[in-house]
C-alpha cells in the first residue's frame, strides 16, 4: 500500500516521504480500515509515541496520522460491536502505524460509526480537535452553564470547536489569537477578542475557564487569570504557572465512542462546524504539511477519491 513514511525527528514534516509499505493486519481487537481521509496534527512528529513503541524500541520508518475515517475491512480475532463494511471514524493509537496511508489497523474501541450523510473529508477533521475540545471542556475543565471561558487560538483546530461547544452549553467566550484571526474566532461564536500580538491579554480581567493550546508565556500570565474555584486546562504541556486559587490540568486527548458521537452529531444537526483549511491527496501529503503559505484550519488528505 501507498503511505507517507517519517524517519527522522529533526526533520519535522520536511522529512515525510511517500513510500512503498505492506499493509497492516488487524491484531486481537482491532480492525482494518481502508482510509477514506486522513488528519495530522503536527505536534504528534514531536512526541515518543511517533518514533518508538510501548516497550521503547526504534519503530521507525512510522507512519503518522492519528485521524481517520473510512470503511471496516477486516476484523481481528475477538473484535465485536463493528462490521465489516461500515463507516467508521476515530483516533489511531499513538504507539503504531498511522493512518496517511491506505490502511490502517486500530483497535475498534478507537472508532465509532460515522453517519452516512457525513462525508469523510468531514469525518477525518473530528477526532483531535473534537474530541480535545469536549474533554478539556467538560471532563477536565468540569465547564457549567454560565461560566466565562477564555480560549486560546480560537480561530485555529482546537479552539474553533472549543468556542463552538462552550458557546453552545451557555458560555460567555472571549477567543485569542493573531490579529488576522479576530473574524474567524467571532464567526467561530467568540464574544470577544484578544490580539494576543497588540492587546494586554490581563485586560481581560477574571474568567472562570482557561483553555490553553499555546502555552509558554502566555500560558504562564494566563494563570493569573483564573477566578477563584476556576480551572486552567492546557493541551500545550504541563502548566508554567497555577491558578493562585484554582487549578491548572494538562491532558491528552484520549478517543472515546460516546464523544465522537456526541461531536458528530452536532456537526449533522449544524451545531459544529469543522475548521478544514485544505484537502490534497496522499500523493500531494508530503507537500500539503509542508506549505509555502500559511494553510488557515486543518489540513486533510483524501486518500481515496
Ligand atoms: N495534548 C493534546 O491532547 C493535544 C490535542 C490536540 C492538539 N494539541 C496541540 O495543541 C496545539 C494546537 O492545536 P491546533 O490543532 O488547534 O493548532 P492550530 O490549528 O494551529 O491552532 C492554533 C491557533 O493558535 C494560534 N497561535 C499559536 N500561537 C500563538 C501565539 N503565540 N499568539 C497568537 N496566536 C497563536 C495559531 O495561529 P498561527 O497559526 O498563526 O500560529 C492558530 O490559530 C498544537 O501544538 C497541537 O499539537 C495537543
Amino acid at each position: 500500500m501507498k503511505a507517507i513514511v517519517v524517519t527522522d525527528q529533526a526533520a519535522g514534516t520536511a522529512g515525510m516521504t511517500l513510500a512503498e509499505r505492506s499493509e497492516p493486519e488487524a491484531a486481537g481487537n482491532d480492525v482494518l480500515v481502508e482510509v477514506h481521509a486522513s488528519g495530522f496534527t503536527p505536534g504528534e512528529l514531536t512526541w515518543p509515541g511517533t518514533w518508538t513503541d510501548r516497550l521503547g524500541r526504534d519503530r521507525t520508518p512510522s507512519i503518522p496520522g492519528h485521524e481517520v475515517a473510512g470503511v471496516v475491512s477486516a476484523l481481528g480475532y475477538g473484535t465485536r460491536g463493528l462490521s465489516v463494511g461500515q463507516r467508521v471514524f476515530g483516533l489511531a493509537d499513538w504507539t503504531r502505524d498511522g493512518t496517511l496511508a491506505e490502511y490502517v489497523a486500530i483497535e475498534a474501541r478507537n472508532l465509532a460509526p460515522l453517519p452516512g450523510d457525513v462525508d469523510f473529508t468531514v469525518g477525518a477533521s473530528l477526532p483531535i480537535s473534537g474530541l480535545t475540545a469536549w474533554q478539556g471542556l467538560f471532563v477536565h475543565g468540569r465547564f457549567q452553564m454560565g461560566q466565562s471561558v477564555l480560549v486560546h487560538g480560537a480561530a485555529g483546530g482546537v479552539g474553533s470547536v472549543v468556542t463552538q461547544l462552550a458557546r453552545e452549553a451557555g458560555a460567555y467566550v472571549i477567543g485569542t489569537g493573531r490579529a488576522a484571526d479576530r473574524q474567524t474566532a467571532l464567526d467561530f461564536g467568540a464574544q470577544e477578542f484578544v490580539d494576543l500580538d497588540n492587546d494586554t491579554l490581563e485586560d481581560v480581567g477574571g474568567v472562570d475557564l482557561v483553555f490553553d493550546v499555546i502555552g509558554g508565556d502566555i500560558g504562564e500570565r494566563s494563570a493569573g487569570l483564573v477566578r477563584a474555584g476556576g480551572m486552567l486546562v492546557t493541551i500545550a504541556g504541563p502548566p508554567e504557572a497555577q491558578p493562585k486559587d484554582g487549578l491548572a490540568v494538562d491532558f491528552v486527548v484520549e478517543a472515546d465512542r460516546a464523544q465522537l458521537g456526541e461531536v458528530v452529531q452536532r456537526v449533522r444537526d449544524g451545531r459544529l462546524r469543522t475548521n478544514i483549511g485544505q484537502v490534497a491527496d496522499l500523493d500531494a501529503a508530503a507537500s500539503a504539511f509542508n506549505p509555502t503559505e500559511r494553510v488557515k484550519g486543518k489540513t486533510i488528505i483524501r486518500v481515496r477519491p
